[in-house]
């Protein structure tokens, strides 16, 4: 066997495993299934975002394509799921779902032959970390419910993309579930409290002040200050996941460094919980 045919099993297996759980989880319980729809929700909102950032370059702010940088995505012979006649030309088997997520983990390192009177300028990027990739596997799956999105009708593969893992959800959970539930929030407890501020204190506050108020001596001369976390009204566009995302992936483009690599999960939500602690802003 192939490496890559090794990884492609592991992939539709890993896929496979998700859809099973997560149709298991729909008929137990209704509720449930309610909430994966939200999930879902929040997931193409996400994709849309990541899409724009990684993607529209080469593929267009719709996914109607640019010549000689990347092909349309927003296509019926591509995208509907009762023909999908470009997969069958192609000779792939699996869904649609798995076709566009495998290529968009994988990348292309070649060009196909299909693609060759198109004379791309670069190769389809491999976007997934467990192919060396930028993009974590969320991340990815976010960007496939997000071009699924465009599919004609209804479009039912949906939800068997949503990761069934404990999102952040709008009814209030227990704090000793929530704690259950990392990577998302914890209680914002006194001690969650004060040890996000010894993080704050060790790596944001430079920039972001000792106040939380975005005039730490670090942030002058950035091309946006950073942001003042006591201002609840503009806090109230940054939702928990955005937030989430920025100290995670940070804003390469402003100055803002990434922090995935440097702190744990649970620190990151702790000093999350401290940036928020000023408009008391702990839910999704
Ligand atoms: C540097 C330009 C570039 C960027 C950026 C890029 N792509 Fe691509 N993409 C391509 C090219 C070129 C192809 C066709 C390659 C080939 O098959 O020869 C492609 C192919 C694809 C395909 C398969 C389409 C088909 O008809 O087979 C998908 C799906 C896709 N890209 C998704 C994405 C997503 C999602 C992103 C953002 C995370 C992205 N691409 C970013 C250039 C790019
Ligand atoms: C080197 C300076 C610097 C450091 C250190 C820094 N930030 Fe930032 N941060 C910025 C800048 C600049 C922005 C504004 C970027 C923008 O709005 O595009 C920002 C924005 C943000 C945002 C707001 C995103 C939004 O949409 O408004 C969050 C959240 C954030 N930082 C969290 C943190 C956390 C948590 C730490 C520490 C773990 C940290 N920052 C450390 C410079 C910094």
């Amino acid at each position: 066997m192939s490496v890559q045919f090794k990884i492609l099993i592991g992939i539709l297996f890993t896929v496979a495993t998700i859809v099973v759980l997560v149709l298991y989880g729909i008929n137990e319980d209704n509720r449930m299934s309610q909430y994966q729809k939200n999930f879902a929700g929040r997931t193409i909102q996400a994709g849309a975002e990541y899409y724009e950032t990684y993607c529209a370059t080469c593929h267009g702010e719709k996914g109607e394509g640019i010549v000689g940088k990347g092909p349309p995505l927003n296509r019926t012979d591509l995208l509907d799921l009762k023909k999908t006649p470009y997969l069958k030309q192609i000779g792939w088997q699996g869904t649609t779902p798995d076709f566009i997520r495998n290529t968009i983990a994988a990348g292309r390192p070649q060009f196909s032959s299909y693609y060759a009177e198109e004379n791309y300028q670069q190769h389809m990027p491999t976007w997934s970390e467990d192919f060396g990739g930028p993009l974590r596997p969320d991340q990815v799956n976010a960007l496939t419910a997000f071009i699924m999105n465009w599919a004609p009708g209804e479009n039912p593969p949906l939800i068997a993309l949503v990761t069934p893992t404990v999102g952040p959800t709008p009814t209030p959970i227990p704090p000793e579930e929530i704690l259950k539930a990392i990577p998302f929030p914890m209680p914002p407890s006194d001690q969650i409290i004060a040890e996000g501020k010894d993080l704050y204190t060790k790596n944001c506050q430079a920039c972001h002040g000792e106040n939380r108020d975005g005039k730490g001596p670090g942030g002058l001369g950035s091309i946006k200050p950073p942001r003042d976390f006591t201002d609840c009204t503009g806090m109230a566009q940054v939702s928990l996941v955005l937030h989430h995302d920025v100290v995670v992936n940070g804003l390469p483009a402003t100055g803002m460094p990434a922090w995935g690599k440097k702190l744990s999960t649970e620190e990151v939500w702790k000093v999350i919980m401290y940036e928020r602690e000023p408009c008391k802003l702990y839910t999704p």
